[in-house]
């Protein structure tokens, strides 16, 4: 990564200002933290400037509040809980920036840590007010992002704020561009990309992007009816997006020109509706009823996937195979995570419901890296510019 971090920057007794992605996952019915990998990510990143000296500042949102309050997307359960694994007491402001945030810093003494409220309660922040992000800038003397999550975002929290100190990446950061650029630049082979999701519009970019570096290309979930629709086969009433259609023919063009593997499914499971109750089948590609809609991907699929992917180096996964949330269609998506949990390979897991879902069933643990990025990873993937990692110093700048 050509970017500063925070090692090539003097921290000791400096206030530092650190654009963290807490924005985790919440029950709905308790308001419970029910997954805190995203905080335990930010850790050694923590660790490593309150051991330096710094007095620490982290700022988050938490959800889309909209730029109002929204009591339930208050930081301070994200601050109990970090104070917890860090094992140090975090403060947590009143307001974002303000006479609260400033008395709380004037007490706070190096290697402490205090965290601003929810900086979505701001207008400011979406539309990267550059008064407001003045405002943060002033609580701080070193600018640190390590909000991957995040970093897609032109906010000013992300990007406005870095136009006014001497602005660095976290270890989280670095450690998710490095592990994403090797993808694009030199991924050991063979190499298989594994896409799934609802949506494939959502995808497209990032596939575009590395098509060219795949030696397999696999497709599940209900992106997967794009992809037979433009083969031909009846899809029933499977969400296809036909704006899409001709980019996915594209796609399975230049794959085939590579002389790359495209991998659909063979079979599938498909219900009418979605309900608990409804009645559920398996049946081949070229069999789906009309009316019916591709819920999951069915065992010959899962069969021929594991035998690919266990040829494999690296692989890429972003997007369930089936509606996981539902457990009748849950199935493919777990073996399809077990079977990566299995291999002796590289294995990248895209941020968003494949971390959360690799997560829930206690396999984060057996892969080579979970990405803290849905948007984000997709986002670096396309091979678009990342505003919040633009605006940080580069290795070889003069600095400011
Ligand atoms: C995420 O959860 O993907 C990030 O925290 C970004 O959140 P956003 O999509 O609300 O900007």
């Amino acid at each position: 990564m050509n970017k500063r971090t925070i090692r090539d920057v003097d921290v000791n007794g400096k206030r530092v200002l650190v654009r963290v992605d807490f924005n985790v996952p919440l029950d709905e019915e308790n308001g419970a933290i029910n997954d805190d990998s995203r905080i335990r990510a930010t850790l050694p990143t923590i660790k490593y400037l309150t051991g330096h000296g710094a007095k620490v500042i982290l700022c988050s949102h938490l959800g889309r509040p909209e730029g109002k309050v929204v009591e339930e997307l208050r930081l301070s359960i994200v601050a109990q809980r970090l104070s917890q694994i860090l094992g140090q007491k975090v403060v947590v402001t009143e307001d974002s920036v303000g006479s609260d945030a400033e008395e709380k810093l004037a007490k706070l003494k190096d290697g402490g840590v205090l965290l601003l409220e929810n900086i979505r309660f701001y207008p400011e922040e979406e539309n990267n007010d550059p008064s407001f992000a003045k405002s943060l800038a002033r609580l701080a003397d070193v600018y640190v992002d390590d909000a991957f999550g995040a970093i897609h975002r032109s906010h000013a929290s992300i990007v406005g704020v870095a136009h006014y100190l001497p602005a660095v990446a976290g270890l989280l950061v670095e450690k998710e561009v490095t592990i994403l650029e090797k993808i694009l630049s030199s991924p050991a082979h063979p190499f298989a990309q594994l896409a799934g999701g609802a949506k494939i519009s959502d995808k497209i970019p990032a596939l575009e992007n590395t098509v060219d570096k795949v030696d397999y290309l696999l497709i599940g979930g209900g992106m997967a009816a794009n992809f037979l629709k433009a083969k031909s086969y009846e899809v029933g009433s499977s969400l296809v997006e036909e704006d899409s259609l001709d980019l996915t023919l594209r796609l399975m063009e230049r794959v085939a020109k590579n002389s790359a593997e495209l991998l659909l499914p063979l079979d599938v499971v498909v219900a009418q509706d979605l309900g608990a109750e409804t009645e559920v089948k398996t049946v081949p590609v070229e069999n789906i009823p009309p009316g019916w809609k591709i819920a999951d991907i069915g065992p010959q699929t899962i069969k021929r996937f594991s035998e690919k992917l266990k040829l494999c180096q690296t692989v890429f996964w972003n997007g369930p195979m089936g509606i996981y949330e539902l457990p009748q269609f849950a199935e493919g998506t777990k073996a399809i995570a077990r079977l990566l949990a299995s291999l002796d390979a590289t294995t990248i897991i895209g941020g968003g419901s494949t971390a959360e879902i690799v997560d829930e069933m206690g396999l984060a643990d057996k892969m080579t890296f979970v990405s803290t990025g849905g948007g984000a990873s997709l986002k670096f993937l396309s091979g678009k510019t990342l505003p919040g990692l633009e605006v940080l110093l580069d290795k070889e700048s003069s600095g400011r």
